[in-house]
């Protein structure tokens, strides 16, 4: 079920120990950009281990639409057969990119220097996420947008006949603004510039190196200093998706506070863009240890061994860290609600304009369950109650945001009453199997509505 349909509540309760081994799914960042930049390639670009969760569904159907051949071959595996920079076709009708940021954003990015129209929109949760962060850089590059108040999708791109290339310097650490000036810079001529102040995701720079476009990144005292030089032919790849630490984060969590478990998740990137929750874990006292540490494809990869850990406690995050796990605070703050004394999380203002305002969802559901949470503007505070200490029993909102929904039925695995989130349907977008996965581990999951 998509967060298109009827809402499918789920609860969580206690039950015995998680054990065994989860697979989980390909990288939702990667899977994206594969077929992105697939279609910006000359001919053919096989993936495997794509993520097949709604938003890149949506994002090879919006490839279409712009032209390129995108085919599932088998489950995970797909051919991407694509039009060259600059080939992009007028796509016929509306661009709906369901409830993914990252989808619209890079999209937008890609077309905004072809001269071609097109409109975007998507679920309820994106049309009230901000769109400007992406629609000023790229009318620097010539580009013009029209869309609702406030930047909000619905948006009309009209893409630059004669783009010229940009210097900008990112004004929010995020790597889908990153990313959107990057592929736009593609199609303009002489080289485009990105200065990061805080190091976000580099997949994007990483796999437009790997098709053969001239960039390089400099570390300066004003940031990353990312140059790409425009119009270059991109050759296809063949590329494998490693798996999703972020998707990883659930089953790792779920582990640390579930009484007597031990799960190993195996082949999980730690690229360093990405690794930050993993690293915050282990510094809370968690029972979380890499095992047969390797490289692949130039990023270190290790399986994730996770063991129930019953003496935790609070630490106060880095913000510098804050971009290597800006998706995993909310299962962060359900392991703060089980460890002991506070876990401080500061420089986190991005969290209020996620799929949901993440830092409202996970305090109003926490404090809902019996745990205190304070928050402001960009930080907040968990109080925990140490392990099995959340007294559960409540329906929570997750406000079309799956990682809401995945983190509050995690919680709801440890704590004393049940736990139901009003919504499960959103997991789909990043991680369709996560009920059979936590299932097959042990978990007590079952789609009545009842607390
Ligand atoms: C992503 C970047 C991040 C992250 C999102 C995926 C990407 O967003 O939250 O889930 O693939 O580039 P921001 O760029 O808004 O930080």
């Amino acid at each position: 079920m998509s967060s298109h349909g009827d809402p499918v509540p789920m609860t969580a309760r206690k039950g015995t120990a998680l054990k065994g081994v989860a697979d989980v799914p390909g990288d939702k960042s990667i899977s994206h950009r594969s077929l992105i930049l697939g279609a910006m390639a000359v001919g053919e670009t096989v993936i495997t281990g794509l993520l097949e969760g709604q938003d890149v569904l949506d994002t090879a159907k919006a490839m279409r639409a712009f032209g390129a051949d995108v085919t599932r071959d088998a489950e995970g595996v797909w051919h991407v057969h694509g039009v060259g920079v600059g080939g992009f076709a007028e796509p016929e009708d509306v661009i709906d990119c369901g409830n993914s940021g990252t989808g619209v954003r890079l999209i937008m990015g890609t077309m905004a220097t072809s001269p071609i129209v097109a409109t975007f929109t998507g679920d309820a949760s994106l049309r009230g996420r901000p769109m400007a962060r992406v629609t000023d850089p790229l009318a620097l590059f010539g580009t013009t947008s029209v869309g609702r108040k406030g930047g909000r999708l619905p948006m009309t791109i009209t893409g630059a006949a004669n783009p010229v290339p940009v210097r900008y310097k990112t004004p929010v650490p995020s790597a889908q603004v990153k990313s959107a000036v990057l592929l736009a810079g593609l199609n303009a001529p002489g080289q485009t510039v990105v200065i990061e102040a805080e190091a976000t995701r580099d997949h994007t720079e990483r796999m437009l190196a790997g098709f053969g476009a001239e960039i390089t990144t400099e570390i300066t005292p004003e940031g990353r200093v990312i140059t790409l030089t425009g119009q270059p032919e991109l050759k296809p790849q063949t590329i494998v998706v490693p798996r999703d630490p972020s998707s990883a984060a659930f089953p790792v969590c779920a582990a640390l506070i579930v009484p007597g478990s031990d799960v190993l998740v195996p082949n999980i990137g730690l690229n360093p863009t990405r690794a930050g929750l993993f690293e915050t874990l282990r510094e809370m006292g968690a029972d979380l240890t890499y095992e047969n540490l390797r490289e692949e494809g130039g990023e270190p990869v290790a399986d994730l061994r996770a063991r129930f850990s019953p003496d935790m406690t609070g630490i106060e995050v880095p913000p510098e860290r804050a971009a290597s796990m800006i998706d995993e605070y909310p299962i962060l703050s359900v392991v703060a609600a089980n460890a002991k004394g506070q876990t401080v999380m500061r420089g986190v203002k991005e969290l209020r304009v996620k799929e949901s305002d993440r830092i409202e969802a996970m305090a109003v559901g926490l404090r809902a369950a019996g745990v205190t949470v304070e928050d402001g503007p960009d930080w907040w505070i968990v109080h925990g109650r140490g392990a099995g200490g959340v007294p559960g029993g409540v329906t929570v909102a997750t406000h079309l945001d799956h990682r809401i929904a995945m983190s509050f039925l995690c919680a709801g695995m440890a704590s004393a009453q049940p736990i139901t989130v009003d919504d499960a349907g959103p997991i789909a977008t990043s991680f369709p199997v996560f009920e059979p996965l936590m299932r097959g581990l042990g978990a007590r999951l079952d789609r009545t509505n009842r607390a």
